[in-house]
Formats: C-alpha cells, structure tokens, sequence
C-alpha cells in the first residue's frame, strides 16, 4: 500500500538514535551507542545501535533491524502505524492510497497539527476569552511580560469541561487525534470524555524543530491540586526525554554554549524575561543521563541550578550520577546552588541577571562536588577516611568513559587518599573499559581470550574490512593464497573469504558471524575505530595496504630462512646455504 520508496525517503530522513534513545538508555560507546536490551533480558549491556549504518542489534538474542523494525517489535505497532509515525517525524506526507482516499475528503491530521491547534487555541484563550482576566492578572503579577509569553507560547485553558473538544473535536477522527494527544481525559466506560486542562496557564512544551508536543498546565490560585499537570506519555511525548525551553533556548541566543537546567516552567520563564535565555527545565522528573546526552550534543558545557537545601543538594548528587556516563572529554557539568528558600525565578526578580550570572560563574565543577559529597562525614586525615573514600569514589568513577578527564578524577583521589593512582588503577578494576561496553555472555572469557598478534599493517588492512566489508570482493584467489602464507593473516583471509560468499554484508552481520570466535572482541574494538576514508578511499585503502602486507610477508619469510639456518653449525650448512647467509650480509657469531 505504501510505497517503497517512500518507505526509503522515511527511512533515509529518521535518526534510529533518535527513534531507540526515547526508548532504551544508550550511551555512546565508540562509533555506536549501547544498552541493555530491550528484547531479552540481561545485565550487561549487549544491544547496539550504529548510527551510519541505521542499524540495531543484539549481540545476545540477534535481534537486529532498521528503525521501522525496531517500532514494530518494540512498540508492537502495525506497520502502517510505523511509517506514519516515522513519516510525521521527519514531517513527511505518506502517500495516500487512490482506492481509499476516494470517500474520504478531509485529510487525517496529525497529532502534530491537532497539538498546534491546541496551543493556538490557549493563546488565544489569554488574549480573548471572557474569563481571561485572572489569568493575565496571574502573569503580570508573577512579572511575565506580553513579549515573553508570546516567546515561551504561554496561553490560558479556560474554566469549563469541553472548551477545547467543542473547539477542535469537529470529526470523530479529531477527538480520536486529541484523546491520543492526551488532550482530552477519555473514560469509555462511563463514557465520559472531556478536557484535561481547565481553567490553567498553558506552557507548551516543544521539540527542537518547535513543533508542539504535550503541555504543561499550572492552576491560577494556590490551594487548587495539582500545582502542575502535564500531557501523558503520547506517540510524540516522552517525558524522561524531553526538556522544558530547549526549542527557545536555541532560538533566543545566537551562539548557545552553555545550557542551566532548572526545576520548573517559571524558572526557565522568569529567567528568560531576566535576560538568561539559555534554561531549560525536566518536567518534574529527575534530570536522567538521556536527558545530559541530549544537551551535551548541543552545547559543551552544562549547569544545574538547584536550591540550597537538603532536598537541593540530594536532587543535585543524583543529577551528578547521571552525567557520569556522559562526561567525555571536552564537556563539563556545573553544579549551582541558591540561598536557601529561594528558587532561580525569585532569585533573579530580586537580584537581578548580573547576580544570577555571577553566581554561575562561581558553580562547582564536577570534581570538587563529587569530593565534597563524598567526603562529608569522612575524616581524610585518618586512613580510615581515606580508605572510605576510595571504596566511595571507585565505582562510580569507573563508570566514567574513557578518556583525560577519567585519568584527572583518578589523580585527584590518588592525591585525596595518598593512594598511588597505578595501584588505584590496578587495585580496583579503573583500568577496565567498562560503562559503554558491549560484553556478549560468550566473551566474559574476554580476558584469556587470544590476542593476535598481528603487524600494524594487517591490523589496519581488518579495520578497512570491518569499516567497508565490501572491499573483500577487490581480491581475487590468488591474491588470497599468498596471504593465507602468514599465519597471523589467516584471520584476515577467514573474514574476506565468508564476505565474498555471504554477499551484502555489514559490519554488524560480519561482526555477528564471528561473536562465537574467540577474537570476537577484538574484531568489534577494531570496528569501533574509524580510519576517516570516504568509501572510494577505503577500497584504495585496503589494496594499498595489503600490497604493503605482501612485500612485508616476503622479508618475514626470508628473516625466517635466515633465523633458521643461523640456529644450525656452520658444518651443517651446505655451500649453497652458506652463500645465502653471506648474501644477507649475515654471519655466525
Ligand atoms: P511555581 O509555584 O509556579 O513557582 O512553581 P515552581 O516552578 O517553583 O515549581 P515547583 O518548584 O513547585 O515545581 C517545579 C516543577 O515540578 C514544576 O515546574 C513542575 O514541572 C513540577 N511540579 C510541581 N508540582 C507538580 C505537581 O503537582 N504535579 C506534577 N506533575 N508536577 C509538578
Ligand atoms: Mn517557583
């Protein structure tokens, strides 16, 4: 029915990132991101995800599969539903089907358009509705001004049971898209469906490209439950991802590099009106790691503003445990906090911009909160503390990625605890690449697992394989028969000869194939890295290197020979051996 081009076109314009991180908690592991699997039951993280190739797939139960593949078995949608999901993503049309489209002559909205409809009407509900005065009463009193409501998209729901479904709700297919929007509270039995939000200040809550996706709502008066109400999760909703301001914090500062997470809608609000245009808030969730990820892509360095509290600081250490997976080099985290009893919107209407800006400039970083957390109640100068300490700051820190910044922390406890850092190192797992990794239950073998030896050359001849599997049909038998003569190349020959019989392979298939192989892990390191070719510079690549490898091959084979015959008595020699030697400039001691 659809098209499959159109299906290609859908495909080609869908992140599968972007579609499997709203879903499952992954974290960037070289080239590929990585996560427990949402298909099989494990602890350690075995399913992956590449991003150039479009790709999922799990080292454990094998599945695998595009991002239309992945909401079929994921969210159990039919396949239709799927496309249309991922056509409104990449805000594409599917094709309708001449056939059908015949008796039907008004075209199905999408939840996007429904949700759009929505937020006009909020707005237009604070501008015109007769009950409209309180609400802008609230605003101004709260000190929002006309041009930063029209900015954030803030409107009114007014008073009333069916405002919005009377409004928008004209064709059955509409109510349909606005109960599925989470606009309308649906109770089918008692058959009773009506407006979520009544008589509350509307704060649309938007995806990167501006487009409405859920609202949050806050009552007008103080005693009224709750403060807030937010849209349920929705096909174009999901909370624990989304952050309050970001679509406005990209539009209001030219060159966004910092981003201040907040708690609520007023704060990023009150901010923005105060000059500080780069907030964002969680939607009264913790701030989880899917959340960091999602702001480090964006900007390099991130703060997190709470109060200076107990429930501040705790809400703070738990942010903190969050980033730990995300701090890759080159990013940093900040941890802000405000006098006790104040909240970021009534510090900056009392203090001012400057004040507030200043006492960002003074945020912790990662480091000194991590210690100063940990170190609380602990006596550093005695080695109990000191031990405490270390048995503390370990585990998390061994969930850190890779990279400089995982060797700083790592110093500084060592300087902390007088603990030599080789012995931190050693003693405690550190130097073990952990957190990101993808482990199959096959490699827990993975540490008495052959190393191969292999000359940089055939190493880096694997890597373009691995990269490009294509590049195995550039060889011809003969070419394969002088390099099976190297027994540290029969790997090489091994992968080129089952890619030249499979067909179309990819990374992820060829790397499949070999998950039972004792160098598995190997292979899928080498995967990970990548040589910067384009595809026409890998081939030239591949050919180049193995040339290389073959003129390389034949003086091991000759020092071969001559390690041979050097081993063995002058007497034993025969004359022509001697000359050989003697051709190699080669002498018996
Ligand atoms: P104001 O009283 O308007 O200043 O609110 P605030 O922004 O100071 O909010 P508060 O610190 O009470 O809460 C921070 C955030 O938590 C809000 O922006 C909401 O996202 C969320 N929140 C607060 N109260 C509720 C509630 O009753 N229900 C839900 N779902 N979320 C809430
Ligand atoms: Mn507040």
């Amino acid at each position: 029915m659809i098209p499959q081009e159109f299906i290609e076109e859908v495909l080609a314009r869908t992140d599968i990132v972007e579609i499997i991180e709203g879903r499952v908690v992954l974290k960037k592991s070289g080239q590929n991101y990585s996560g427990l699997c949402p298909f099989h039951d494990e602890k350690t993280p075995s399913f992956s995800v590449s991003q150039d190739k479009q790709f999922y797939y799990c080292f454990g139960c094998q599945a695998s599969g595009s991002a239309l593949k992945f909401l079929l078995e994921f969210d159990r949608m039919d396949f239709i539903s799927a496309v249309e999901y991922l056509a409104q993503k990449a805000g594409l049309e599917v094709p309708r089907d001449r056939q059908s489209d015949d008796g039907e002559s008004r075209k199905r909205k999408s939840l996007y358009e429904i949700l759009d409809q929505s937020s006009a009407y909020y707005r237009e509900g604070l501008r015109s509705h007769e009950s409209r005065v309180r609400a802008v009463d609230y605003l101004k009193d709260r000190g929002v001004s006309g041009e930063i409501a029209r900015d954030y998209g803030i409107g009114y729901a007014p008073p009333g049971w069916d405002n919005l479904m009377q409004k928008l709700a004209v064709s059955n297919n509409d109510r349909q898209l606005l109960i599925d929007a989470g606009m309308l509270t649906d109770h089918p039995e008692e058959q009773k469906t009506y407006d979520r939000f009544r008589d509350r200040i509307m704060f649309p809550i938007r995806d990167l490209r501006g487009r409405t996706i859920a609202f949050g709502g806050r009552v007008l008066d103080a005693d009224a439950k709750p403060k807030y109400l937010n849209s349920p999760e929705t096909s174009v909703f999901h909370k624990g991802r989304e952050l309050y301001g970001l679509y406005e914090a990209r539009k209001r500062v030219q060159k966004l590099d910092r981003l201040i997470v907040v708690e609520g809608y007023m704060d990023v609000v009150a901010l923005a009106q105060n000059g500080v245009g780069y907030c964002v808030a969680t939607l009264g969730t913790a701030t989880s790691t899917d959340h960091i990820e999602r702001m480090f892509r964006i900007v390099p360095t991130v703060f997190f503003c709470f109060d200076g509290d107990e429930a501040g600081r705790n809400a703070a250490w738990k942010a903190l445990k969050s980033t730990i997976p995300a701090m890759e080099d080159g990013r940093s985290a900040k941890f802000l906090f405000l006098p006790d009893g104040e909240d970021p919107d009534t510090f900056i209407r009392k203090e001012g911009r400057e004040a507030f800006e200043t006492a960002i400039g003074s945020a912790l970083g990662f480091t000194d909160f991590f210690f100063q957390t940990l170190e609380e109640g602990l006596d550093m100068n005695s080695a109990e503390g000191r031990a405490a300490l270390s048995k503390l700051a370990v585990p998390l820190m061994a969930e850190l990625p890779e990279g400089v910044f995982k060797q700083l922390i790592i110093d500084e406890l060592s300087k902390r605890t007088g603990l030599a850092s080789d012995r931190l190192v050693t003693a405690s797992g550190l130097d073990q690449h952990r957190g990101g990794d993808i482990r199959h239950p096959n490699v827990a073998r993975a540490n008495h697992q052959r190393r191969l030896k292999l000359s940089k050359l055939a190493e880096h001849a694997l890597l373009v394989l691995l990269r490009q599997p294509d590049v195995a049909k550039l060889l011809d038998d003969e070419d394969l028969v002088k390099l099976e003569g190297e027994p540290d190349w029969q790997v090489l020959v091994e992968l080129v000869r089952w890619v030249q019989q499979a067909g179309e392979v990819s990374t992820m298939l060829l790397l499949s194939h070999y998950q039972d192989s004792t160098y598995f892990d190997y292979l899928r390191q080498l995967a990970e890295q990548d040589p910067m070719l384009s595809p026409d510079q890998l081939a030239d690549e591949f050919l180049e290197t193995l040339r290389k490898m073959l003129v390389e091959g034949d003086a091991q084979q000759k020092q071969r020979v001559i390690d041979e015959l050097t081993a063995k008595p002058l007497s034993a020699l025969t004359p022509v051996e001697r000359e050989m030697l003697q051709n190699y400039g080669k002498s018996k001691p």
